[in-house]
């Protein structure tokens, strides 16, 4: 059966694929806005500090787990463990719930292009129309976005269905360079408009964002753990079974601990250039137009989608040639992290087929797949942000928690919100407590770590990992259900400690 199972070409290959999936909507959007909203400078340290002692460990233990079992994450769980077998589901179930509106914005992408082409087609002034006038026309235009996420979906369905070296693979050799290339481009034209300068401060100026009035002040500390952490994961892709599916076509002789280092830096390098890229000409934009400074919108679907076509539109000539590259860019990068979600949840059902000796299912399993995300796609394209309509409207209710908004923040709050940080707390408590550290140490034992990583690790995947998703936990469900911060500390800390307390060898011996 094992020789059936698919595997990447190369470890470059792999590693192409894993930063493909890392890099995504979340570094190119979420990243620049969230730093800016959260203290700028103070985020960048607290994000770069979670990487390294949460996000690193994390990625490494996905990786052994995947490579060891050689299995999708629904039996690779059931293999590893008694207690927490089924962590798997929760990363199946998240990163299906998370492709439902993915492949919308990947749609908006779609459309985005199409209208600058259009643009640079037939000129400026046959399509003159701001960014709030395309977004809100696009939103209010149900059909044109349910068709785009079809076409989002088909082109995913057919890359994954070229399997994991001759589709996925294929895909990250030519884009991840492309995509680099076009941020390049993007990033000298961002920087050389006049006053891009202060949206470098924005970023990089501890204290300029609450200064300027981008924000009333800065948040407390507990705060930007919350957010940070909650981006860190994302942007990395873990806990949502994708890197463990990754790891699990990896060969034996590959050294896990590099791999991971590898992925993680360059995420958090391009979403820090992404930023540089994106930030910048948003405020030197808005600048020109005469938007006082502090009111120039950063936050929210409106930066990709608002802010940065007005960048465009304002551009002159050349203007629709550089919308069109960068939204390119953004599309490429969500397809190849919509292409690692789709296929941790078809491996689940290759890998049932292989091990009944059925070696030729791939094309079918992805399509019907497809369809799945397709169905719930439809309602997220549909409601347009809650445009149209949404989950507190269906209801009937009128002062909202963020769940509520649309359907796109419901169906994040479960995936990202929940089944992410506490699908990475039980991972750690199961490593840490459970099967102990061994079990992943000895699967990178084939690239000989170090002493000195071995005790980070195990102090790490005891430890630091499981209190600090706590508090990302705490901070998620504080964000969406809002009320009283207070009691959600104190459900993260009983989760905590009562999922501890079952991990814990005495508490409850199975075999
Ligand atoms: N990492 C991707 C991003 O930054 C999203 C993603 C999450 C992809 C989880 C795969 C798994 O947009």
């Amino acid at each position: 059966m094992e020789n059936n199972r698919s595997s990447w070409g190369s470890n470059i290959g792999f590693l192409l694929a894993a930063i493909g999936s890392a890099v995504g909507l979340g570094n190119i959007w979420g990243f620049p806005y969230k730093m800016g909203k959260s203290g700028g400078f103070t985020f960048l340290i607290v994000y770069l500090l979670l990487a390294v002692f949460v996000g690193m460990i994390i990625m490494v233990s996905e990786l052994a787990v995947g490579r060891k079992t050689k299995l999708s994450p629904i039996d690779a769980y059931q293999k590893v463990s008694k207690k927490f077998a089924w962590i798997g589901w929760l990363a199946t179930i998240a990163p299906f719930l998370i492709m439902s509106f993915y492949t919308v914005l990947g749609g908006y992408c779609l459309q985005y292009i199409a209208l600058n082409m259009t643009k640079l087609s037939f000129g400026n002034d046959s399509v003159a129309m701001s960014g709030g006038e395309v977004f809100g026309a696009m939103l209010t235009t149900p059909l044109g976005c349910v068709v785009f996420t079809l076409l989002f979906i088909v082109i995913c369905m057919v890359i994954v269905q070229g399997g994991v070296s001759g589709g996925i693979e294929k895909f990250n050799k030519v884009g991840m360079p492309a995509l680099f290339v076009m941020l390049l481009i993007i990033i000298v034209r961002s920087l050389t408009l006049p006053n891009a300068v202060e949206g470098l401060k924005f970023m990089f100026v501890p204290g300029y964002a609450v200064k300027a009035g981008f924000i009333e002040s800065s948040p407390n500390l507990i705060t930007v753990l919350g957010t940070a952490g909650g981006q860190m994961f994302f942007s990395l892709s873990l806990a949502m079974g994708a890197i463990l599916t990754y790891g699990s076509y990896l060969g034996k002789e590959e050294n896990l601990v590099k791999n991971s280092a590898i992925i993680v830096v360059s995420d958090t390098l391009i979403a820090l250039v992404a930023g540089i890229a994106v930030i910048p000409a948003a405020v030197a934009n808005g600048i020109a137009q005469g938007t006082p400074v502090g009111q120039i919108k950063l936050g929210g679907p409106n930066l990709l989608f608002v802010t940065l076509q007005d960048v465009f539109s304002n551009m002159g000539k050349l203007g629709p040639l550089f919308g069109v590259i960068f939204y390119v860019l953004v599309l490429i990068a969500a397809i190849s992290s919509a292409i690692s979600l789709m296929e941790t949840i078809a491996a689940h059902w290759i890998d049932k087929d292989l091990a009944k000796g059925e070696t030729d299912t791939r094309k079918q399993r992805v399509l019907i797949v497809s369809l799945l995300i397709l169905l719930e796609a439809v309602i997220v394209a549909a409601d347009g942000l809650g445009s149209n309509f949404s989950p507190a409207s269906l209801l009937g209710i009128s002062t909202v928690p963020t769940f509520l908004d649309c359907f796109l923040d419901f169906m994040d709050c479960w995936s990202e919100g929940i089944a992410m940080p506490l699908g990475a707390m039980l991972m750690a408590l199961m490593v840490g407590w459970e099967t102990g550290p061994d079990l992943v140490l000895d699967e990178v034992a084939h690239g000989d770590p170090s002493e000195g990583f071995k005790k980070f690790y195990r102090l790490c995947i005891k430890f630091i990992v499981p209190i600090v998703m706590a508090f990302v936990l705490a901070g998620q469900m504080i964000d969406f259900f809002g009320g009283s911060q207070m009691i959600w500390y104190v459900v993260a800390v009983l989760l905590l400690v009562g999922f501890w307390a079952f991990a814990f060898p005495g508490s409850k011996k199975e075999e």
